[in-house]
């Protein structure tokens, strides 16, 4: 079964799109056919890749589904790693929806016509939880939730997990499926990291062993264009989502 993976919390700013571009530039390096989906109306994925501008449809075309998704993908830079761009356009989506019937399980659906395609499919999460996060999740048999060390980003977060729990059904155990990523870790901030640890004590069996540590040269990256993988290869940020690449191939594998 292919694997498609949601990075998803409603929190903003934790570090949800540098997470899901830098994965799928870590697996699409360990070999693996991957479609990255940016599922954001901001369409940092999409711009973060250099591909603003270089794509003639998105994916609100595929969840209103003007087009097939075979018509929305497009290559990047990146060897092995395609993706669907997203644009402010995609806000309008959930109003379009509203209406539909099945309007939950369009993106799953869709998926389904390339299932022979890809070896993983990585979908970067809007902040929020609406229609578009409940397609992402539909879609996925895999979860990914970052979150990063300040105490508004734990604040929601057994809601999000419950949310996540009500759309997977309570038959399927969270450990199978499920990980937390922490980002933007200072190893230095001891009374905050050990505070974090608390607050996530009753996670604990599904927090990565993996912390994405403060990268610098992020900005330089965005403005590049190009993920820190690609922008930087001695990047300490680079050595950490190549070891979140790692992690997750043999726990998911
Ligand atoms: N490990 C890190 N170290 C330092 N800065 C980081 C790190 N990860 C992300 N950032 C910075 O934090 C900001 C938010 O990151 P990012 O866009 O990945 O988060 P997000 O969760 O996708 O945000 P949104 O909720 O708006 O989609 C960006 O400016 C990014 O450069
Ligand atoms: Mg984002």
């Amino acid at each position: 079964m292919k694997k498609i993976v949601s990075v998803i919390n409603q929190k903003g700013g934790v570090g949800k799109t540098t997470t899901a571009t830098n994965l799928a530039c870590g697996l699409a390096l360990r070999g693996h056919r991957i479609l990255l989906i940016d599922l954001d109306p901001q369409g940092h994925t999409t711009i973060g890749l250099g591909m603003a501008g270089q794509y003639e449809y998105a994916i609100q075309d595929v969840l209103t589904k003007n087009k097939k998704i075979k018509e929305v993908i497009i290559h990047t830079s990146v060897e092995g790693l395609d993706l669907i761009a997203a644009n402010i356009h995609l806000s309008k989506t959930a109003n379009l929806l509203f209406n539909e019937h099945f309007r939950e399980t369009r993106l799953k659906n869709a998926l389904d016509e390339v299932d022979a395609d890809y070896d993983f499919v990585i979908v970067d999460c809007h902040p929020s939880l609406g229609i578009l996060e409940i397609n992402a999740l539909f879609a996925s048999n895999y979860i990914l939730v970052p979150t990063d060390t300040g105490r508004y980003s734990l604040e929601g977060f057994a809601d999000l997990i419950d949310t996540i729990k009500g759309i997977k059904g309570v038959e399927n155990n969270i450990k199978e499926y499920l990980r937390i990523l922490i980002t933007i870790y200072d190893s230095r901030e001891k009374g905050i990291n050990d505070w974090v640890k608390e607050q996530l004590e009753d996670f604990a069996e599904i927090v990565l062993a993996t912390k994405i540590r403060k990268i610098t040269g992020l900005k330089q990256a965005q403005i590049a264009e190009v993920p820190i993988m690609v922008y930087d290869g001695k990047s300490p940020g680079t050595e950490d989502y190549l070891q979140l690449t790692d992690e997750l191939l043999q726990l998911w594998q």
